[in-house]
C-alpha cells in the first residue's frame, strides 16, 4: 500500500481539523431546521461518517449512488442513479455529501435532479473540489479543501475500487495505473 503513494496531500490530521469546522458551521446554519443529509455512494462514506458525528443537531440521513466514471480516472460525462433515495424530500432540507468536485457533473446532475424533487432548500457540501477541472458551474456551498489536478485517493476515493480505507488524501505513483 505505502509504497504505492507517490505523494500525501492532505493528512488525516488537517482532514479532522477541517471536518470538525464544517461540521460546527452545518451546525451553526442548520439550527431549528428540518435536515436531510445525503451521502453519496460510495466515495463520501468516510467523509460522511466522520461529518455527521460533527453535526450537533439533529439531522436524518439517506444516501444515493451514482456512477459517473468507469473504473478508469476520467470523466465519461455520463450520470447514471444506482440508488435512489428511500424518503421524500419536500418537507426537509437537503444537504448533499460528496467526496470530491471535478468536473461538477456529478454535482449539477445530482443537484439539478434534487432539486425537480422540491426540497424546502438545497446545498452541497464536499471534502475536496478540485477547480482546474470544471466543465460546468456548480455552487459549493461547504468545502473541505480546494486541490490540484492530480487523481487522489484515499479517505474513501478509489482508484479500481482500492485505497478508499487510507487515512490521508493522496497521490498515486504513476506506475500503480500503467500496471492496470
Ligand atoms: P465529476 O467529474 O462529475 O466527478 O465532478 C465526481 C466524481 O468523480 C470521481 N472522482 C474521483 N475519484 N479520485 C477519485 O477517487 C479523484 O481524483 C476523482 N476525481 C473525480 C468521484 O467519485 C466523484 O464523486
Ligand atoms: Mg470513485
Amino acid at each position: 500500500m505505502r509504497e504505492d503513494i507517490a505523494q500525501v496531500l492532505v493528512t488525516g490530521e488537517q482532514i479532522k481539523q477541517r471536518v470538525k469546522e464544517l461540521g460546527e458551521a452545518i451546525s451553526r446554519d442548520y439550527e431549528g431546521k428540518d435536515l436531510l443529509v445525503v451521502g453519496i455512494l460510495k466515495g463520501a462514506i468516510i467523509f460522511l461518517a466522520d461529518l455527521v458525528r460533527e453535526i450537533t443537531i439533529p439531522i436524518t440521513l439517506d444516501f444515493m449512488a451514482v456512477s459517473s466514471y468507469g473504473s478508469g480516472t476520467s470523466s465519461s460525462g455520463v450520470v447514471r442513479i444506482l440508488k435512489d433515495l428511500e424518503v421524500p424530500v419536500e418537507d426537509k432540507h437537503v444537504l448533499i455529501v460528496e467526496d470530491i468536485v471535478d468536473t461538477g457533473l456529478t454535482l449539477k446532475y445530482l443537484l439539478d435532479n434534487l432539486r425537480a424533487r422540491q426540497p424546502l432548500s438545497l446545498k452541497c457540501c464536499t471534502i475536496l473540489d478540485k477547480p482546474e477541472r470544471r466543465l460546468v458551474d456548480v455552487q459549493i456551498d461547504y468545502r473541505g479543501f480546494c486541490i490540484p489536478d492530480y487523481f487522489v485517493v484515499g479517505y474513501g476515493l478509489d482508484y479500481n475500487q482500492k485505497y478508499r480505507h487510507l487515512p490521508d488524501i493522496c497521490v498515486l505513483k504513476p506506475e500503480v495505473y500503467r500496471r492496470s
